[in-house]
């Protein structure tokens, strides 16, 4: 072997042992070196519509796109404020409600979360 290449051997070992240190000390400052076992925790699963006559339309109509938390995020709305909402999901969002779901989606929406 050429001293030349000799040379560029051990630039490489020593470049290679430079970096094996610095991983090393990554690893030892993320605590990442002794296998042991992580506990996270994760946030619930989305709340999904109660029980009553129209919830199976909800269901259908309304989780399409998004969870029902939407229904029990807002405060209690009338009647004319969740059927403002539907037609609002329909107009702006495209949702396809059927014109004939929207009376039984409504009374469901009042009794879930609804006031006078
Ligand atoms: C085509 C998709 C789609 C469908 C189907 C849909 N929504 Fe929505 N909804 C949206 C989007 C988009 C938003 C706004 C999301 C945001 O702002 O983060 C939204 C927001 C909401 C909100 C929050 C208040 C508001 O006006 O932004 C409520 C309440 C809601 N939806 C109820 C419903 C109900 C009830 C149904 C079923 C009748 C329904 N949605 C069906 C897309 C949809």
């Amino acid at each position: 072997m050429k001293n030349e290449q000799r040379n560029i051997l051990v630039a490489a070992a020593m470049v290679a042992t430079a970096l094996c240190a610095s991983l090393a000390t990554v690893a030892s400052a993320t605590g990442d070196t002794s296998g042991a076992t992580v506990t996270i925790t994760l946030p619930p699963d989305a709340r999904s519509f109660g029980p009553g006559p129209g919830q199976s339309i909800a269901q259908a109509n309304c989780t399409i796109c998004h969870a029902a938390d939407y229904v029990y995020m807002q405060p209690p709305l009338t009647a004319d404020q969740w059927r403002a909402e539907v037609t609002k999901m329909q107009k702006v969002y495209g949702a396809p409600i059927d014109a004939s779901a929207v009376d039984a989606l409504v009374q469901y929406l009042v009794g879930q979360n609804g006031k006078q």
